[in-house]
């Protein structure tokens, strides 16, 4: 599609109803395609259709589009009187490089996902491309089953993040074969445009704890505790610490804490991993002195 095409939809697009919140369901068509509904009331009853709310010059059982659009998508509607038989919303599917910034070369959009623990809480960022209500939906691969969501509207061209609370990841069942998730990202534009991204991946690939809550130096004596939002017990979900300590004259060095011996120390400061699945490292703690 040229780009003068979009140029002469603006003043279009800013008259459209506007969506607050993403469709329920969507009717998802592609450019130039020719769409048929019909609608039936009571038999005799005289049955008329709307788009974005405004009152259409035809009415009848059945409404065609010919060559689908930009300026035809919206929310069509069909009523006898006042009564609402039908809706559907029609969107116009666009390459994902409408809405998802891509990185390099690369064809895939750049997603970036992370897990403070495994209790639920799954952070994702990517960047957008266009001003869009986007919703992040993520499930089990081969299932629809949804085991969270979460939406959000953005101006184009910046960096989101989204959190996705409430997970159910099942992560401690012994699921055999183990399939991986699946995160869901679709992007409506209030144009109308549409496109869908996928991202598979394995939640112990994902995890990377928050900084340890605290360190503690007094004397010779180092204390810490796990970040707040790891899983308990420890026991179950251990973690493994390094501490990095920083001499007088500047100079860094890294342990991991079983192996700490005495050491002469200026500054120090610890991150977390988990050790089981050799998670990433968490941010280092704040240096203390
Ligand atoms: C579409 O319009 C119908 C009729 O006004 C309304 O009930 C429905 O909620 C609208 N759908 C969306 C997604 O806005
Ligand atoms: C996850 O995202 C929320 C909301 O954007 C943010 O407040 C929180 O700090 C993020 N957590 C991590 C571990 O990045
Ligand atoms: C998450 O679950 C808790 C407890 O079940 C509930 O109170 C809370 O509203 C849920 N949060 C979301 C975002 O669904
Ligand atoms: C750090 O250690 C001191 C001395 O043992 C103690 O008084 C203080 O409560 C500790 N702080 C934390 C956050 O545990
Ligand atoms: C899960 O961890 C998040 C922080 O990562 C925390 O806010 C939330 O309360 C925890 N939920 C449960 C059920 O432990």
């Amino acid at each position: 599609m040229p780009l003068g095409k979009w140029a002469a939809l603006v003043a279009m697009a800013v008259v459209m109803e506007t969506t607050a919140a993403f469709p329920s369901s969507l009717l998802i068509k592609n450019e130039d395609d020719s769409i048929t509904w019909s609608c039936s009331g009571s038999p005799g009853e005289q049955v008329e259709w709307k788009w974005n709310g405004n009152r259409l010059k035809d009415s009848g059982q059945e409404l065609v589009i010919n060559n689908l659009d930009i300026p035809y998508t919206g929310n069509y509607s069909c009523w006898a009187g006042p009564r609402l038989l039908q809706s559907f919303y029609v969107v116009m599917r666009m390459k994902h490089t409408y809405f998802f910034k891509t990185e390099g070369t690369k064809e895939e959009p750049a997603i970036t996902c992370w897990a403070p623990s495994y209790n639920g809480t799954l952070n994702c960022s990517w960047n957008s491309q266009n001003a869009a209500i986007f919703l992040a939906r993520l499930k089990h691969q081969d299932t629809e089953a949804e085991l969270c969501s979460t939406e959000v509207a953005l101006p184009g061209n910046s960096r989101v993040q989204v959190q996705l609370k409430n997970c159910s990841f099942c992560s401690y069942a012994e699921e055999t074969p183990v399939t991986p998730l699946v995160l869901v990202l679709k992007g409506l534009s209030r144009d109308g445009g549409y496109s869908e991204v996928e991202k598979t991946f394995f939640l112990w690939d994902v995890v990377k704890p928050d900084a340890p809550a605290y360190l503690n130096i007094t004397g010779r004596k180092v204390s810490w505790a796990p970040p707040a939002s790891w899983d308990l017990p420890t026991t179950y979900f251990p973690l493994q610490y390094s501490l990095r300590l920083e001499s007088a004259s500047g100079r860094h060095e890294n342990f991991l804490l079983e192996l700490i011996t005495e050491q002469k120390w200026h500054k120090a400061q610890i991150r977390c991993q988990d050790p089981l699945i050799q998670s990433s490292w968490s941010s280092w703690q704040e240096w203390k002195k």
